[in-house]
């Protein structure tokens, strides 16, 4: 099985790629970026862009394959465009955000948006593999839907429908008719947006219809998983073997899937992908040193003090749940406006509260 860190619009952005990797880099086989906007003006955002320059990528081997930059496009000019710009960045492989649920987003023909209209999906993915068709995989590939490492390559990650989960068995219909190198389904439909139990029998089912039409991307699994146990109730469900968590051919049933992506796990527990390959499980030192290595990384990437610590307190919301007892200690952390306060109150509940 691999393991996947999920795009997280603000917070998976550079500094956390670069120190989670650092530290905790083993178990993670793909980040992915937050979305990228590809705007009709054939422009990223200053901001967005800056998140995707490979100038500011440290420590990764090969980035190429191990970083995902994911796009946000309504057009297939716009998607060709900032695929191809991404591509020239070094990237093999781009990731098509179909999955976001804001209003914002999906009254534009934009993430889960395209799932409201599959004419359209349909219609935009024919015009993208029509028009980057070429560009894609290996001259020497035999295998367009999955071409190795350094093979150009566009990957999707949706939901199963946007009101209903049986509209998957008409979108995975779809899917199946493209070379994707990747498919990974977040086990919700859009109206669910991200509460409520993940559907993991609807997802089966719509692996199952995706291998019966034909569809050839390995799969990855998307949602909840927080903890070993999610995840060994999971290959269950889908009739895995555990041992494929560790290792192993986990594709070798209709309903079987190659990767698990997971967000809000590994910002609660950033040891989680490695406990999940049989690694040990999250220590208090290296917590210690994560929390450090990130607040020095964010103040590279961030003026103001104040701002820093606030970008901080994104991660204590996830990772308080390591200490026990921890309502004051937290509050202090809370409480904090400079890097000295910040500091004495983070020392406080490592030294105060147990770590659990
Ligand atoms: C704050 C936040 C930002 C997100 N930003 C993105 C994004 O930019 N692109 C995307 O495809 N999904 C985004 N997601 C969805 C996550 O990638 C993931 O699908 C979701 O959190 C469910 O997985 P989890 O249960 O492992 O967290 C975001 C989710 C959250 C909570």
């Amino acid at each position: 099985m691999k393991y996947y860190f999920a795009p997280m619009e603000g917070i998976t952005l550079y500094p956390l790629r670069n120190i989670h990797h650092e530290i905790f880099g083993d178990g993670i086989d793909k980040y992915y970026t937050p979305f990228l906007s590809a705007h009709h003006n054939l422009r990223f955002k200053k901001r967005e862009k800056r998140d995707a320059m490979p100038e500011f990528i440290k420590g990764f081997e090969n980035y190429d394959d191990v970083i995902i930059p994911q796009i946000m496009a309504n057009s297939v000019d716009t998607f060709a465009w900032a695929t191809r710009e991404m591509w020239s960045l070094g990237y093999n492989e781009v990731n098509y955000n179909c999955g976001c649920p804001a209003a914002t987003v999906t009254n534009r023909h934009k993430g889960s948006g395209l799932l409201q209209d599959t004419e359209y999906l349909d219609e935009m993915l024919d015009r993208i593999f029509n028009e980057l068709g070429n560009e894609i995989g290996c001259a020497d590939s035999d295998n367009s839907n999955n071409p190795g490492d350094g093979c150009k390559k566009i990957s999707i990650k949706t939901r199963l429908g946007f009101y209903d989960e049986a509209e998957a068995d008409e979108l995975m219909r779809i899917y199946a008719k493209y070379p994707i190198s990747e498919l990974t389904i977040h086990a919700r439909v859009r109206e669910d947006f991200y509460q409520g139990k993940p559907r993991i029998e609807a997802f089966k089912r719509a692996v199952e219809t995706y291998r019966n039409a034909g569809g050839k991307a390995d799969i990855c699994y998307n949602g909840d998983i927080n903890s070993v146990e999610d995840a060994k109730k999971l290959l269950e469900v889908c009739g895995i073997s555990e041992s494929a968590m560790i290792a192993g051919n986990s594709c070798d049933n209709a309903s079987g899937f190659s990767a698990i992506m997971m967000g809000r796990g590994l910002l609660a527990n950033p040891a989680l992908a490695r406990q999940l390959k049989g690694g040990k499980a999250l220590e208090a030192d290296e917590l210690r040193q994560y929390l450090k290595r990130l607040y020095d990384e964010y103040a590279l990437y961030i003026p103001e003090e104040r701002n820093v610590i606030f970008k901080m307190l994104e991660h204590w919301a996830f990772l308080h749940v390591h200490f026990e007892d921890n309502e004051k200690c937290l509050k202090a952390i809370r409480k904090a406006r400079s890097k000295g306060e910040y500091t004495a109150a983070v020392n406080n509940i490592f030294a105060s509260c147990k770590f659990i």
